[in-house]
């Protein structure tokens, strides 16, 4: 998955570098300062991107290979961890701030689980931004996967890629605004913003 990813990020410096510059806009305004956790932070360029706005980066990744990798240079506040984040090994309330900058794409029927862990590891007001692939993104993430060769399995009525076995990654999804509100909302979060950048929308929620 991270490979694919970082494979993607070279790729496809048109479809996704106007997000990534809006996303790091939308991460400045809206990050709650102190213990911030990364949800599927692949190679971690969210940890270099807000440096000096967190007190401590924690960084979870379920590719251990990526995740060694990362630990063998870290400065003194920036940690990460191999581990899946719908089963975090987390205290309640530990942290202010928790991303999940578009792997929140990936989680298909596991995605409720995710959520209600992310809430159960932040504070009371604390606050989730995730980003995610919206309703009119499927021509452009077609365009993406047909890159990568013939990897699709199946895709459903509602734009749910799933990729064929050997991948690593089994699907990817995309949403409505009203639907993210939705999921939000079922795990405990208040949406107070959500926008469309290129073929994702970025989101924060506060949990209430
Ligand atoms: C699309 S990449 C995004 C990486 C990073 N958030 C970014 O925006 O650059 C998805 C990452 O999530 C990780 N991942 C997928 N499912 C996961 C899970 N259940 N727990 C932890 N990490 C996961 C993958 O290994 C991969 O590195």
């Amino acid at each position: 998955m991270t490979q694919e990813w970082i494979k993607a990020l070279d790729l496809e410096k048109k479809l996704y570098h106007p997000y990534f510059e809006e996303e790091e806009r939308f991460l400045k305004e809206e990050l709650k300062s102190g213990m911030l956790i990364d949800l599927g932070c692949g190679e971690g360029r969210i940890s270099r991107q807000l440096q000096g706005l967190y007190t401590h980066y924690t960084g979870i990744d379920i590719d251990q290979e990526v995740v060694d990798k990362l630990n063998r240079n870290t400065p003194y506040n920036v940690s990460y961890q191999h581990g899946n984040v719908c089963k975090l090994d987390l205290e309640n309330g530990s942290f202010d701030t928790a991303l999940c900058m578009t792997t929140y794409a990936n989680f298909g029927k596991n995605l409720t689980q995710m959520l209600q862990e992310t809430s159960r590891i932040l504070q009371d007001d604390g606050v989730f931004i995730g980003s995610c692939y919206h309703e009119e993104a499927l021509d452009k993430r077609l365009e993406l996967y047909s890159r990568f060769g013939d990897i699709i399995k199946s895709i459903n009525e509602h734009g749910h890629v799933t990729f064929k076995e050997g991948m690593e990654t089994e699907i990817s999804c995309q949403y409505t605004k009203n639907q993210i509100k939705e999921q939000l909302k079922n795990a405990g979060f208040y949406t107070t913003r959500i926008e469309k950048s290129g073929p994702f929308y970025l989101f924060k929620g506060i949990k209430r």
